[in-house]
């Protein structure tokens, strides 16, 4: 196991480019198995989701090739249909294999997800809105074994307590495309990966309607082929980037991000004083004055993504004055106070809103990462932070953020990675 050392204070400046987006590709290669010919998919990040994602569709009998990062997937005439605990419960996104299965084979068992540090994680939406299709579903064994011989296109409305579900979303588009009949779903979610994801579909022969919106149609065709597509940039890696830039008080440009994913993000931190701005082929991060303290609710698309919730409570706790976060999505997700604390940070949880008292600096400490973007907090907390910040079980981190430690000397910082003992 590995552990990354941060030595803090430096002003990060220069120039990187951000990954392809870890949320877009996980459903999008899942999405070649809905065909039997050659797919390839390029601006594929190098993590280790993603090769989980491929063991799995290898595993199902798809050929795939990687070359640096464009992936070929040739799924012709695979027939199994097993996603097995072993391959699945690494990882969460693993349960969107089942709607291509079903499209394509018309019958899935994938091992139950479970939840996860950041609290429960249940697949209701997803199983509900296979079922509207017409899928006979049975929790067996650990199994979500389905049945999908009687689908036809239905109306789905797919909004639940934290509002719509982005691979609940992605998993009933995906089984409706290969049906007959026409599919609605309302509140389907609308962030921009699902938009990816659709855009990759249509490309392969889909006829989707509605992309971007809380309604999307899908009538059903017979068959697929194979597409070529490139994923969009990972507007959660540009976005953690961003709060390096206002953390270590720096001026940071990152090409290929897209601000017009990042909007709400955007607001709150010019809000708060930083310059953020739209250049060619990017976006320019710049601190030029002090910042205020923040307020933010986490929400779904458009609203404020929890996947930045604990990167920005990272910058609060060196923002004069008290910020308050609460968060909408996962109220559980609030396993980094306890991170930060250890670091001086002054926080306090009141049911899902964490109320930050800012403080005039942070101190390097030993830190133990539990999630992959609570990880990414530690190491924005550790730039900042005097003497050296050592965050362990980092391998959270390679799960979601292609070449941090390349990216962070890139700018500036001073961080390394050393084998435990
Ligand atoms: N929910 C339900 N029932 C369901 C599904 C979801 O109640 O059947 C709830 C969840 O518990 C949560 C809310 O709905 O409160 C939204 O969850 P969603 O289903 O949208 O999450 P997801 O699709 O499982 C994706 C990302 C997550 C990201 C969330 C929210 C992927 C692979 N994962 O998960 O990313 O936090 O959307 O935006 O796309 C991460 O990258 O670190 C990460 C956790």
């Amino acid at each position: 196991m590995d552990k990354f050392l941060i030595e803090g204070g430096r002003r990060l400046s220069g120039s990187i480019s951000i990954s392809g987006a870890k949320n877009a590709c996980l459903p999008i290669l899942a999405a070649t198995l809905l065909s039997d010919d050659k797919s390839i998919i390029r601006n594929v990040p190098n993590l280790r989701d993603m090769s989980t994602m491929l063991k799995i569709l290898k595993n199902f009998g798809a050929r795939v090739q990687q070359d640096a990062d464009k992936i070929t997937i040739e799924p012709k005439g695979y027939k199994k249909y097993i996603a097995p605990y072993d391959l699945v419960s690494t990882m969460r996104a693993s349960v969107c294999v089942l709607g291509p299965l079903l499209a394509k084979q018309k019958r899935a068992e994938v091992s139950f997800p479970g939840g996860c540090v950041i609290g429960p994680r249940p697949i209701d939406l997803h199983l509900k809105g296979l079922r509207a299709l017409g899928v006979d579903i049975k929790i067996e064994k650990g199994y979500i074994i389905a049945d999908g011989r009687k689908m036809r296109g239905a109306n789905v409305y797919l909004g639940g307590h934290f509002g719509s579900s982005v691979l609940a979303t992605a998993n009933t588009m995906m089984a409706a495309t290969l049906i007959k009949g026409v599919t609605v779903i309302e509140n389907a979610a609308c962030e921009p990966e699902v938009t990816d994801l659709a855009t990759f579909l249509i490309k392969m022969g889909a006829k989707i309607k509605g992309l971007g919106t809380h309604q999307i149609i899908i009538e059903g065709v017979k068959r697929l082929h194979g597409a070529e597509h490139s994923v969009i940039a990972d507007r959660i890696e540009a976005g953690t980037y961003i709060i390096a830039a206002a953390v270590t008080k720096g001026d940071i440009t990152l090409r290929n991000a897209k601000l017009e994913n990042l909007v709400a993000v955007a607001d709150k931190l010019a809000e708060a004083g930083l310059d953020i701005r739209k250049v060619p082929n990017g976006i320019r991060a710049r601190y030029v004055r002090k910042l205020k303290p923040m307020d933010i609710t986490t929400l779904p698309y458009p609203g404020f993504p929890t996947d930045l919730q604990a990167q920005f409570m990272s910058l609060m706790t060196v923002t004069e004055g008290i910020s308050v976060i609460t968060e909408k999505i996962y109220p559980e997700r609030f396993i980094h106070i306890s991170e930060l604390g250890r670091m001086g940070a002054n926080i306090q949880l009141e049911g899902a809103s964490a109320i930050i008292t800012g403080v005039k600096s942070l101190s390097g400490a030993p830190v133990m990462a539990s999630d992959l973007r609570a990880s990414a907090a530690l190491v924005l907390a550790g730039l900042v932070a005097k003497d050296v910040t050592e965050v362990h079980r980092i391998y959270h981190l390679d799960r979601g953020y292609e070449d941090i430690e390349e990216k962070l000397t890139q700018l500036g910082a001073r961080v390394w990675r050393e084998k435990e003992r």
